[in-house]
């Protein structure tokens, strides 16, 4: 998924970095990817350590990472369902395709008629399934992943959900095909979570806990909630052009809140080693990091240039190439 924020293409370096300072067997250690989004962090380590636990505010992070890294065992039949699932007939009643297709007299264009229907049929179908007790959970989360994934691939904007395009763009036209998500098989159990950050962090603990805040004002709420309509498939009034359901409000989205919750996140932590991702644009600058984390042990960072993709709002079948620190806050706990 073309996520904000995505570390896909900085996994490897953030792996090498924590490896650094806490070593390279980390078998014995208790992971924690604390703002998951689509879980690739959590994924990166999942083979690695005793215990991933996975956390996100999002309702549709947590279906991603209830996939991708609770599930660690093969599940049967799997592909059945997903083929069952391409050629189930289309129904027009359901909420996407009356609420975000054009062809219902919604206004709206998330998706083109046809893509609309499929969503709805396939989502009832999941739903029904699991109503009449016929899927395992695990088989409902990986349903529900694929399903989401599946669905960003063919989605009719220029990246996030937060307005949709007036065309339909070329992607946007091809029909969507349910693809499996297929999660890393181990023998270790993990855990996820959909819970505020500060509030888990009073209930657990372990040895590596990484940070990944949203750094800026965007809502992840608000630029994906087509995501989380589809995952929860609840009935609500979408309000106004874009549709929009009732939103989260991170604290670390507020530049009046976010030193006070960051500080909090660190002094409660049990966990001996922190990591935070934050880059040079965002909300709090490195001093103000730095004098917040030095506070509760020893502390040190790390940096890299990156070069990131960013949607051009103004033409969007472009992405500019943007360049960009990212940094790796270090801290040891005492
Ligand atoms: C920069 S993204 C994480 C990206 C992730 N590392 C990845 O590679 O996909 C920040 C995430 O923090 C989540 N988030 C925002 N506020 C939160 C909070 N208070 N508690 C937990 N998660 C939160 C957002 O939903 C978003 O998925």
């Amino acid at each position: 998924m073309n996520y904000i924020g995505s570390k896909l293409k900085l996994s490897s370096w953030i792996q090498e970095e924590i490896k650094k300072v806490v070593g390279n067997d980390l078998s014995n250690k208790v992971f924690c990817d604390m703002f998951a989004g689509t879980g690739i962090i959590g994924r990166s380590f999942k083979r690695e350590v005793k215990q991933v636990i996975s956390n996100d505010l999002e309702y549709y992070s947590y279906v991603l990472n209830k996939n991708y890294i609770e599930n660690h065992q093969e599940i049967e039949d799997k592909e059945k369902y997903i083929k069952e699932l391409n050629n189930l007939s289309l129904i027009d009643t359901g909420f996407i395709y009356q609420n975000y297709c054009m062809g219902s007299g919604s206004g709206r264009q998330y998706f083109s008629d046809e893509n609309g229907k499929k969503i709805d049929s396939i989502r009832v179908k999941i739903r029904e399934w699991r109503e009449n007790r016929k899927i395992s959970d695990n088989l409902y989360y990986f349903l529900l992943t694929s399903l989401i994934e599946s669905a960003d691939k063919i989605a009719n904007t220029a990246s996030v959900y937060g307005a949709f395009l007036k065309h339909i763009k070329k992607s946007a036209s091809k029909n969507l095909i349910l693809k499996s998500s297929n999660f890393i098989k181990n023998s270790n159990s993990h855990q996820v979570f959909n819970k505020d950050s500060n509030e888990l962090i009073q209930k657990i603990s372990g040895d590596i806990l990484y940070l990944d805040p949203p750094y800026n004002q965007r809502q992840y709420s608000a630029n994906y909630h087509i995501l989380n309509t589809i995952t929860l498939y609840d009935n609500f009034i979408p309000k106004g052009k874009t549709g929009l359901r009732e939103y989260n409000r991170s604290n670390y989205c507020k530049k009046s809140e976010v030193h006070n919750n960051f500080e909090d996140l660190i002094k409660n932590a049990k966990f001996e080693y922190i990591f935070l991702s934050y880059n040079n644009e965002g909300l709090m600058s490195e001093p103000d990091i730095k004098n917040i984390m030095k506070k509760y042990g020893i502390y040190s960072l790390e940096k890299k240039d990156y070069q990131r993709f960013k949607a051009d709002k103004t033409e969007n079948r472009n992405h500019k190439i943007d360049k960009t620190f990212e940094y790796l806050h270090i801290l040891k706990k005492v």
